[in-house]
């Protein structure tokens, strides 16, 4: 049971679910936990904006009975159909018997997809559309492939308050709901998009292109804190992101087994800082991937770097790859390196990698057999110079 009662505006109302314990959000590492935000609308149509994951239902339902009856919600707003927003629509049409689902076309679809069997009373809004709540509005508009090709987002003019589902969103849960309210919101916020919408930065785009000029003081997104004082920074950093994330950095990622790329590693950091670029490194073994991600997304140049195991690059920087590719990184420096001990083959398939992934540049890999020398560790400094002269090039 909660009390816990949020007001955004006079009458619009946070009522979503926090997810203390969330550490793992489909791949995304959630080491402070998350929120599922669901917002109620009180006017002559009641009104609910999204839902909740598996297993908040009750949570949700609570948290609107300390507003008002559910039975009394006349419309559920379907933004986007993943689960962790729509599963509890079943629980909640059973205790609001008279509402009526509103989403999209391609969200209907996708619904009665995700739930075969069941029989939804949908309506259908085009792109652009006005539904009248009473005192208040909302206009529906679709931005599809930001995430998923069902997605809209509904904008309430009166108050200048926009319902960005995913966008905007990061999963951090703390007994604030604002993100005035917080001051840790960078790193969450970033890693939430370089997992999840960074692959369609495109799509951003083309969403910030569909509401250029609109007034926005109020954004509430489906996960974490609502943004209300600093809309022009939020938006900002997310076209930032959409459009060319890179900073005059550098990341090192490796993953070893007797030490042999890890000292490569460094003197290849400290040969790209000796040039005056921020650089850092990473263990592939002991991070969690998706914090690397973000670091990497806002680096110009990634360094990567495995001993070859067999043939192939050692594990836990194999697993890195698909995360790097995601983010699209056409116009990062690449490289790769690695010790071995007979046949090689781990820089090879990285460097291969980094070209498949449209890499701006890719430079021709460092190897190093067995242990590495003075000698070695010196080529390895020089290799990092190299790069480091390289990302200050890119923003002379
Ligand atoms: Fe928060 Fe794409 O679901």
């Amino acid at each position: 049971m909660t009390s816990e009662k949020v007001e955004i505006v006079k009458d619009v109302y946070w009522v979503g679910a926090i997810d203390w314990m969330l550490r793992d959000f489909h791949g995304l590492w959630t080491p402070k936990g998350g929120t599922y935000n669901a917002y109620l609308i009180i006017d002559e149509k009641i009104t609910l904006i999204d839902t909740v994951a598996p297993n908040f239902s009750a949570e949700l339902l609570d948290r609107i009975r300390t507003i008002i009856d559910p039975a009394k919600i006349d419309y559920l707003i379907c933004q986007h159909v993943e689960p962790d927003h729509s599963t509890a629509y079943a629980a909640m049409l059973e205790a609001a018997p008279n509402a009526k689902i509103i989403t999209s076309k391609r969200g209907a679809e996708y619904l009665q997809k995700s739930f075969p069997g069941m029989e939804f009373p949908i309506e259908i809004v085009d792109d652009g559309e006005t539904l009248s709540l009473g005192k208040r509005s909302l206009k529906f508009v679709q931005i599809p492939m930001v995430h998923w090709p069902e997605t809209m987002i509904s904008y309430m003019p009166e108050e200048q308050l926009v319902f960005s589902n995913d966008a905007f969103g990061m999963q951090i849960a703390t007994p604030y709901r604002f993100a005035d309210q917080i001051d840790d919101w960078y790193e969450p916020l970033r890693s939430y998009y370089s997992y999840i919408v960074r692959f369609n930065a495109a799509a951003v785009l083309k969403a910030f292109k569909k509401i250029e000029g609109v007034p926005i003081k109020i954004i509430c997104p489906s996960h974490g804190p609502i943004w209300r004082k600093n809309i022009q920074e939020i938006t900002d950093i997310y076209y930032r992101w959409s459009s060319s994330p890179e900073q005059e950095q550098a990341i090192v990622v490796y993953s070893t087994i007797w030490k042999s790329t890890e000292q490569m590693a460094h003197a290849i950091r400290e040969g790209i800082a000796s040039v005056g670029v921020a650089a850092e490194i990473y263990n592939l073994e002991d991070e969690q991937l998706s914090r690397v991600q973000g670091a990497a997304m806002e680096a110009k140049a990634v360094v990567v770097g495995a001993m070859t195991y067999n043939i192939d690059p050692y594990y836990p920087t194999a697993a890195f790859m698909p995360y790097l590719k995601h983010l699209r990184p056409t116009n990062k420096i690449g490289a790769a390196f690695g010790s071995y001990g007979w046949g090689g083959g781990a820089t090879k398939v990285l460097t291969g990698q980094l070209k498949d992934f449209k890499f701006e540049e890719v430079l021709d890999p460092l190897n190093v057999q067995f242990r590495p020398s003075e000698e070695d560790l010196k080529r390895c400094y020089e290799y990092g110079q190299e790069i480091g002269r390289k990302v200050k090039a890119a923003f002379s």
